[in-house]
């Protein structure tokens, strides 16, 4: 019995293994194109993340090998044909994106097949991706006319630069596994992408989980401000992990040479 168990979503699974929990985006027949239903399971299951204290990573997937999330559905897109439509769509899958962006603990976007478009977007969302080499990753809203609109102009320059990112905007090509790697868009390639997901989540959820949402938060507030400002920020965060029993637990454990035992206090 796990947490999720009374849960259904049509559009998504959510799974749990022990403190990890993994959603997989499950509309095959789409590609696991994310329409306006998907957007708001997916919301549901942020919010459900971010109120459990028992789950300390997520992982976020997709159903088959052929995609990750192929993109927003673009059946439903062709229905909007006004500013405020447009508009009301792109607001409400930020507000999504942001969400996952935002959760305290850590995220791993595992990317088989394509991840395109609102795909790409959602992977970006999370704090760092894995693919398999057959991996394909592409933001191709202009050919269809329209741009990015769950994150992916804002978050694609930040990660990778202006100047990689208008490349791959402008042009909407497609970047293999290897040039993702090489331009940190992913952070690991593997044969066995969930499997690598899994062990990056094990490592990343030995450290005191204080600790992981308080450098989430201190990466996420320093990122447009000055370096100056940013200092300020983590310092005041430093404080608040000080003061910490984990802090205590953790270099007490250390001294003791033995592992430690965080509780998340
Ligand atoms: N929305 C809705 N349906 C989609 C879809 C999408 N984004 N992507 C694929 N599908 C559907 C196809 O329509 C097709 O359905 P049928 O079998 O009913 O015809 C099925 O998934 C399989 O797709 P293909 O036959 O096209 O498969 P392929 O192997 O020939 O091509 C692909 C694969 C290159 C990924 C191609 O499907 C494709 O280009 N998809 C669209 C990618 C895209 O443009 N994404 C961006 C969307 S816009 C966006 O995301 C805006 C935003 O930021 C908010």
């Amino acid at each position: 019995m796990t947490l999720f168990d009374e849960l259904e979503f049509s559009n998504l699974q959510l799974d749990q293994h022990g403190s990890l929990a993994v959603l997989t985006i499950n509309r095959p027949k789409a590609l696991n194109a994310l329409n306006s239903d998907t957007l708001t399971e997916i919301g549901q299951v942020v919010d459900l993340i971010a109120e459990n204290a028992d789950i300390s990573a997520l992982i976020v997937t997709g159903a088959g090998e052929k995609a990750f999330v192929a993109g927003a559905d673009i059946s439903e897109l062709s229905e909007l044909n006004n500013v405020y439509s447009g508009r009301e769509l792109s607001l409400s899958g930020q507000e999504v994106m942001q969400s996952l962006n935002n959760l305290p603990l850590p995220t791993i976007a595992c990317i088989q097949g394509f991840a395109l478009g609102g795909g790409l977007e959602l992977a970006l969302a999370c704090d760092i991706r894995i693919a398999s080499p057959r991996a394909r990753m592409g933001l191709p809203e202009a050919s269809l006319g329209v741009i990015p609109g769950f994150g992916g102009t804002q978050r694609l320059p930040r990660l990778i630069g202006a100047g990689r990112a208008l490349d791959m905007l402008i042009t909407g090509r497609q970047v293999d596994a290897e040039e993702a790697l090489q331009m940190g868009l992913v952070n690991y390639v593997s044969d066995e992408p969930l499997s690598k997901a899994r062990e990056v989540a094990e490592q990343m959820i030995r450290n005191a989980p204080i600790s992981l949402a308080l450098i989430k938060e201190a990466v996420r507030r320093g990122a447009h401000i000055s370096v100056e400002e940013g200092m300020e920020i983590e310092a005041d965060l430093f404080g608040m992990a000080v003061a910490t029993s984990d802090f205590a637990e953790g270099t007490r454990a250390f001294l003791d040479k033995r592992r430690p035992e965080f509780k998340g206090e």
